[in-house]
């Protein structure tokens, strides 16, 4: 049935949008009737996109899936610091539609192929005022989401394009519940998750996770953020949303030089929360790999001179009770060496510990150990052994003081065998320092426009030297792992250090959030297998045992951290057999069932070996996990090493380390069934015998 088209002007179309899906559904199909309207579907058909501007030229894109409304018409946009907002006054000049599907590889990652199938609508947006700015909007849809972004050209007067907000706007067509942490406070990206309805969030990190209404799951991020602000998702009233630029201290979050693009606004859009994380839609839309053969950096696991400091049982600064004394690293090489890790991270081994170090951004050298630790001495030893002392480089939040060291800093790095250094920029969010050429320091955001390029600096030095970079209260990550394959994994979340300190300790439902919302992002360097059980003055977790191993499969990283300390891995030789065990780089990855918040299980398969891990965690609540194997190789017998919650396991009592390990035979197809206590787990590793 035709319908008479809609005339949209800017005071209807909020109220229209306002009025609920079957109104909703209206303004859709006016607006892609609407004259100068373009759309795309994705190559299933399942995901439309449809561009058009209203009454006022005011550019609108929205969104449906399988004919229902997503995304109800939503504005793009800037404001402009030196020039009139770019937002109005548009029609739409000429689009044009393409398709691509190509597979490509990564050098490491949860899946060896990445299959790469969208239809690109791209729409060129002219002022018909006499300004006559253009701006093309590209959108790529994907059959599991969408992504989209702005390419502006050079403005005519030659200077830079000053961006103080974007007027990207994402109007959901329905509530839900939504799982996010607060974006613009002081503790970066690491607070618990809240789970809320999708009309009462405030302003979050991305990922965001939703589960609408209908069941469908959709998680908001980006892709490619480079030489630009990380993006936080605003809640402006109902179920509307803007893209709220980190801020900067240049006044404009964003300050470019000549023509340039804009990060990816990416929505992942799936029928449960399984295939949300099946997507690879933000590794997609980067660029592909810059760096070329990258095989100098080997995926593995490490052990480190860390956990006694966060236990309060060793300092990072210089002293009696300096962790980094050469005799003590001396016995974590060993431990490594004996054990089959390849790398020993140590903290607290170079100038710029003592003293109040989380404000001193000046205080700091990267090559330069302190007395106490003989760096000569320890990477011959290491090298002897065949292990690799992980690099350190806490900054403070001194960023711009770190840059000017960086070439010094990761050449010294590369002499001592060091293969992978972590950062840290531990400071308040907002409280970065930014070194200016005339000297002049001013405070950033740790993912703003400063930092995103920052990282990528860093990243691009290490890179000259082969060294692979692991930053700690970092900038998210939107998929560059692609395109610079050393920036290997990150912090960017709540991690085990949490365990250690005070309370409150991570929840039990941590890590199935983690799973569907920043394991979406992509590695992090959670530092995992902590089996004793215990922070500071023996203050328990809530988790049990098994789950300490699940977390490998669960939380992945493509280093990994063995973060105990060696005397209690001597504890739980049965346990520890598994971490030794564990493969940490994967050619395919399969999540076998899981709801956001709650439990989830995932299958991984082991480049090299071929031998398959599960993983599997719950919440709070007592779950059994039953599964198909039906992903193992068929017609092959596998021995399957199962670590699961024995009898009674419960993280709020005394059992939480109750654990059975048995072996079992089994082939593809089998059915197997786990108990997993509360706030429990289970690992499994499947040999072919
Ligand atoms: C915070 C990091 O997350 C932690 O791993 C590190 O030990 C401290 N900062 C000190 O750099
Ligand atoms: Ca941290």
């Amino acid at each position: 049935m035709m319908r008479a088209p809609l005339v949209l002007t800017a005071l209807t179309l909020p109220l229209l949008a306002l009025a609920g899906p079957a109104l909703a559904q209206d303004v859709a199909q006016a607006t892609t009737a609407k004259a100068g309207g373009a759309s795309v579907t994705s190559p299933d058909g399942s995901i439309r996109v449809t561009v058009t501007t209203d009454g006022d030229g005011r550019p609108y894109y929205s969104v449906t899936r399988n004919g229902k409304p997503l995304i109800l018409p939503s504005r793009m946009g800037f404001m402009l610091g030196d020039a009139p907002k770019l937002e109005r006054g548009f029609a739409i000049e000429s689009q044009s539609v393409t398709s691509a599907d190509s597979t490509w590889e990564q050098p490491w990652g949860e899946w060896q192929k990445v299959r790469d199938r969208h239809t690109q609508l791209r729409v060129r947006l002219k002022e018909t005022t006499a300004l006559g700015r253009v701006m093309d909007v590209v959108f790529r849809v994907f059959d599991d989401g969408f992504g989209f972004r702005y390419e502006l050209p050079a403005p005519a007067d030659g200077k830079p394009t000053r961006i103080i907000e974007e007027l990207t706007e994402f109007s959901l067509a329905s509530d839900g519940t939504a799982w996010w942490t607060p974006a613009g406070e002081w503790n970066r990206y690491e607070y618990p998750y809240n789970k809320t309805p999708v009309s009462r969030m405030t302003q979050a990190h991305t990922p965001v996770t939703m589960k609408l209404a209908d069941g469908t799951h959709v998680a908001f991020h980006e892709a490619a953020l480079v030489d630009y602000a990380g993006m936080w998702l605003r809640r402006v009233e109902g179920t509307r949303f803007r893209a709220a630029l980190s801020p900067s201290s240049q006044g404009a979050a964003v300050v470019r030089e000549g023509a340039f693009t804009t990060p990816w606004r990416t929505l992942r859009v799936a029928d449960n929360a399984a295939k949300l994380y099946m997507s690879q839609l933000e590794l997609n839309l980067n660029e592909p790999n810059k760096l070329g053969d990258v095989s100098w950096f080997k995926p593995s696991k490490y052990v480190g001179v860390w956990w006694e400091m966060h236990l309060d049982a060793a300092t990072w600064g210089t002293g009696e009770r300096l962790g980094a004394k050469t005799e003590n690293v001396k016995r974590y090489i060993d431990f490594a060496a004996r054990n089959g890790f390849r790398g020993v991270l140590v903290e607290g081994w170079n100038v710029g510990w003592d003293g109040n170090w989380f404000d001193n951004g000046d205080g700091w050298d990267f090559d330069k150990p302190v007395a106490q630790f003989d760096m000569a001495a320890l990477s011959a030893y290491a090298k002897k052994k065949g292990v690799h002392i992980v690099g350190h480089h806490e900054t403070g939040g001194g960023a711009g003081q770190y840059e000017a060291q960086s070439d010094d800093a990761y050449r010294y790095a590369a002499a001592n065998g060091i293969e992978v250094v972590k950062t840290g920029y531990v400071t308040d969010a907002g409280q970065i320092d930014r070194v200016w050429a005339d000297g002049r320091v001013t405070q950033e955001w740790h993912d703003g426009q400063y930092m995103a390029r920052h990282h990528l600096n860093i990243v691009k030095t290490a890179a000259k030297y082969k060294v692979a970079v692991n930053p700690h209260e970092p900038i998210k990550d939107t998929g560059l792992r692609r395109t610079y394959p050393n920036w290997v994994s990150r912090e960017g979340a709540r991690g085990q250090e949490y365990n250690a300190w005070g309370e409150p300790k991570n929840p039990p439902e941590h890590e199935a959030n983690l799973f569907f919302t920043r394991m979406l992002a992509g590695p992090f360097d959670f530092t995992p297998g902590v089996l004793s059980l215990t922070g500071k003055g023996g203050t328990p977790f809530m988790s049990t045992l098994a789950k300490q191993l699940a977390q490998y499969i669960v939380l992945y990283s493509p280093i990994q951290m063995a973060a105990d300390l060696p005397e209690n891995y001597a504890k739980y030789p049965g346990a520890f057999q598994f971490i030794k065990d564990v493969a940490v780089d994967w050619t395919d990855t399969r999540v076998l069932n899981g709801e956001v918040g709650e439990y989830v299980t995932v299958a991984r398969k082991a480049k090299g070996t071929g031998e398959w891990f599960l993983g599997a965690v719950t919440d709070g609540t007592a779950r059994t996990t039953a599964v198909k194997l039906d992903f193992l190789d068929p017609g092959k017998t596998y021995e399957a090493q199962i670590y699961r919650d024995g009898a009674g396991a419960d993280y709020r009592t005394d059992q939480r380390h109750a654990i059975v390990i048995e072996k079992k035979r089994v082939k593809a197809g089998d059915a197997l069934s786990i108990w997993m206590g509360p706030g429990g787990g289970a690992a499994v590793r499947f040999v072919a015998k």
